[in-house]
């Protein structure tokens, strides 16, 4: 999409120091792991946007269904409700500058029912109306208005039954990220190779392959081998974790992911080491809807038609009471052997330094993900500490669809 230069890059590289982390917590960790482990095809998640669109509506709600949304969103107070956003600025700005592009919207009917502070945008979430009333323009209007912004990479947010007469408040949020290497992988190494489902289905996947020195850590306890990749902007990498069946997968998904220290604790035992790294190249688009999967979480009161928690964003003289009607997200993650397209000298750079490494050691350790894996795309905040992470993004790649 964008072709960058040396000069830029490096600027980009430089990612703020936060001390605040607030992008994870347990939204984030307990969203994955329940969407993640219900279904055996290809997803994944960014519950950021979500959280920014939770956030907009505590500032809006009362009584018990502010409680819940306080608890879910890992706050005290709500003193503390404009962190949500601030804590996360530095990083959205640097990851938009990359093929980062992402977007949360609430919306509502096309009436003179809401107060102007609802309407306003905050927390980097904007309030679209749409004419209910007219279910197929309003649906095509949404779906439009989605693909517009995300450059026509993702449609159909939206069917026409996900607006009716009894529908209220829409939050739809929508992520495309294509993965940019710190150091790209040779296209000519790329091999079709075949790619063993947990159902032992076997397809074909162009196999990308690089021999590196990676953070790397098998662990046969837990039947998982894991990796930690670097990409191109300083501070962020992508982290794999392979694991040897179907069993393995379900472990760590229902409990390990849940656990806050568990990524940090296998950082810790992750060693450098020169290693060969099959990695197939693969797109995931996936559609969630999380409103069952949030009142498991316990925020419930949101969406009752007969509660009114959130009446305080409707004008005094309203009849009806405002609740969430649905939760929809829509990722499209994109890994080949660049990313996005960048300036000659860089690229020169890196597979220079690339080959000093292979001339010096022979990799006898294989990395190959040639069977269903967990991923997440990990921020390193203080890039002092390089344990010290958190999820931007999680998913599983299950085979080709
Ligand atoms: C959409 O609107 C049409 C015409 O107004 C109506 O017949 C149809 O039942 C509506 N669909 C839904 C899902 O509400
Ligand atoms: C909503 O639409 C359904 C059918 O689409 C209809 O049965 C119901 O009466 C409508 N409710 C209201 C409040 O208009
Ligand atoms: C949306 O607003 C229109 C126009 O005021 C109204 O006729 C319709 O009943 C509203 N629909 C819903 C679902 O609130
Ligand atoms: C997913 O696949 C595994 C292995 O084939 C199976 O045991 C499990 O029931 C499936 N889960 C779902 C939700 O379909
Ligand atoms: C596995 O392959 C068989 C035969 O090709 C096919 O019928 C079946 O649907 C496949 N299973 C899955 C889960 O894709
Ligand atoms: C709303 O309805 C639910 C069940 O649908 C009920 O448990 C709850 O008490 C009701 N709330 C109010 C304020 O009436
Ligand atoms: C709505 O009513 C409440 C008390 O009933 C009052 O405090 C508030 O100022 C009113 N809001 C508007 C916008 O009129």
């Amino acid at each position: 999409m964008i072709v960058y230069n040396c000069v830029t890059l490096v600027l980009l590289s430089l990612l703020p120091h936060i001390h605040n982390k607030l992008i994870a917590d347990g939204l984030r960790s307990k969203l994955a792991s329940i969407v993640l482990s219900k279904t055996n095809t290809s997803t994944a998640i960014v519950s950021l946007p979500l959280r920014l669109a939770l956030c907009k509506l505590t500032q809006h709600a009362e009584g018990e269904a502010k409680s819940e949304l306080l608890s879910i969103l890992g706050f005290q107070t709500e003193g503390k409700l404009s962190v949500c956003l601030s804590a996360v600025q530095n990083v959205l700005t640097t990851l938009e500058s990359f093929d980062f592009i992402m977007l949360s919207r609430i919306l509502t009917n096309d009436t003179d029912e809401y107060t102007n502070t609802f309407l306003k945008p905050s927390f980097s979430v904007q309030v679209d109306k749409v004419k209910y009333h007219q279910n197929n323009s309003a649906v095509n209007y949404v779906n439009n208005l989605i693909s517009t912004k995300t450059l026509q990479r993702l449609k159909y947010i939206l069917n026409n039954d996900d607006i009716n007469n009894r529908t209220s408040l829409m939050l739809v949020s929508a992520v495309y990220f294509k993965m940019t290497w710190e150091i790209p992988f040779d296209l000519k190494k790329t091999r079709i190779s075949k790619f063993r489902g947990f159902d032992r289905n076997i397809s074909l996947v162009p196999m990308m392959s690089q021999d590196n020195l990676y953070l790397f850590l098998i662990d046969d306890g837990l039947g998982l081998k894991m990796i930690d990749i670097k990409l191109a902007t300083q501070g962020l990498s992508m982290f794999i974790v392979l694991p040897d069946d179907a069993n393995s997968m379900a472990y760590f998904l229902s409990s390990v992911l849940t656990e806050p220290n568990f990524i940090r604790s296998i950082k810790n035992r992750m060693k450098l080491r020169m290693l060969t790294l099959n990695l197939p190249r693969f797109k995931i688009k996936s559609l969630v809807n999380w409103k069952w999967d949030l009142q498991q979480m316990g925020l419930q009161k949101i969406f009752l038609s007969n509660e009114t928690g959130l009446d305080s964003a409707l004008k005094n003289n309203t009849k009806r009471h405002l609740y969430v009607s649905g939760v929809k997200q829509k990722t499209f993650i994109e890994v080949d052997e660049m990313g996005v397209l960048r300036g000659d000298g860089l690229r020169h750079e890196f597979e220079r330094s690339q080959d000093d490494i292979i001339s010096m050691t022979n990799p006898t350790l294989e990395f190959t993900a040639d069977k269903p894996f967990y991923f997440s795309i990990l921020i390193h905040y203080d890039l002092s500490d390089y344990k010290n992470t958190e999820d931007l993004l999680n998913g599983v790649y299950y085979g080709p669809q």
